[in-house]
């Protein structure tokens, strides 16, 4: 009775992580979700993904159903005597490791022509260079001379070429709806393509342990059409907005001049001149993106008021510190923000 009671107690987590796992997979509303690819080389990765997971499901059924045949056949009985005897049995021993061989090679194929593919950078691709930080990423348009954050903008349809390195440590860059993870390691550069079918947006994660926030170091990517997105890199290459004299706008300017900010921040036409090497984000169009801190704010009035009152209360580990602006302040800050498209 003891025993029942205990080994009871001890599967009872079970009834509940069991079931609770197997609804992770109901989710409505899941942006990371990897099944649902919604580019080219995200659909050539789940074209892979879904003939060899069904071999897989094969080779579990036919080697569990082996093993049950084997407890059940030669289980310990009364009248038992020694099955027969197999070991060093030349046509077996070959038998199991050719079908092996077979079944590995009929995968290796596959999956060495598209890993192969999926390297390869179409010659009207738009160029982006990705730099990790901890714990956001920067975004760097060589050709059009943008520099961004947090927000990558490409144009739907046609290939993003992205080149990727760290600053600092050891990142992963990951869209899970357009392709697969790449690692971003410093003083080396890694390559990885992205192309999203219909204008949208897409969201990523760093898929690499990287400190404090590394669960709040997320990407957001804005796929927009071709028109769209000439438009975009036209707005961004102009210098920011300037307020109007005697604005709110103009004193979050002021503020921001002489309140520590432009130890680490650019405002393109207003301070490009940073102590902080590598910088903090570039905020010249700061009101243009909609997420912020790592992407894993939206950009509104409430979260810059609680992220500009204490930066690593939001964000462990936070580069930004607690300027301890008073609420005037942050009120006036957010108001030169909110006009840098
Ligand atoms: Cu960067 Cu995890």
């Amino acid at each position: 009775m003891g025993r029942t009671t205990r080994s009871s107690r001890r599967i009872r987590p079970l009834w509940v992580s069991v079931p609770a796992l197997l609804l992770t997979a109901c989710a409505e509303n899941a942006p990371l979700d990897s099944l649902d690819p919604a580019g080219p080389a995200a659909r050539r990765i789940d074209g892979l993904f879904r003939p060899v997971f069904w071999v897989a499901v094969v080779i579990f059924a036919v080697v569990t159903a082996g093993i049950i045949a084997a407890i059940v056949l030669f289980r310990d009985r009364p009248d038992r005597t020694d099955p027969k005897q197999v070991h060093g049995n030349t046509a077996l021993e070959v038998v199991w490791t050719v079908i092996p061989v077979i079944i590995l090679a009929s995968l290796a194929v596959p999956t060495v022509r598209t890993v192969m593919d999926l390297t390869s950078c179409s010659s009207d691709a738009a160029r982006v260079e990705v730099i990790g930080h901890q714990w956001w990423f920067e975004y760097v348009y060589p050709e059009a001379g943008i520099t961004s954050a947090n927000v990558l903008v490409i144009p739907a349809g046609r290939q993003a070429c992205l080149e990727l390195i760290s600053e600092d440590v050891i990142h992963n860059f990951w869209v899970p709806r357009l392709n697969g993870k790449r690692y971003l390691i410093p003083g080396q550069r890694t390559e990885l393509t992205l192309e999203a079918d219909e204008p949208g947006e897409y969201w990523g994660q760093c898929g690499e342990f990287c400190g404090l926030s590394h669960a709040l170091m997320r990407a957001r990517v804005v796929a927009l059409p071709e028109d769209q997105y000439a438009a975009w890199v036209a707005s961004q290459q102009a210098d920011a907005v300037e307020p109007a004299a005697g604005s709110r706008a103009e004193d979050g300017k002021n503020l921001f001049l002489n309140r520590g900010c432009t130890q680490c921040h650019v405002i393109r036409g207003v301070w490009t001149d940073v102590a902080r090497r590598p910088p903090a984000p570039d905020l010249t169009h700061f009101a243009s993106r909609q997420v912020f801190a790592g992407a894993a704010l939206e950009n509104d009035r409430a979260n810059l008021q609680r992220w500009l009152a204490n930066p690593p209360a939001v964000k462990p580990g936070s580069f930004m510190p607690n300027l301890r602006l008073t609420a005037d302040e942050i009120d006036a800050l957010i108001a030169y923000l909110e006009i840098l498209e």
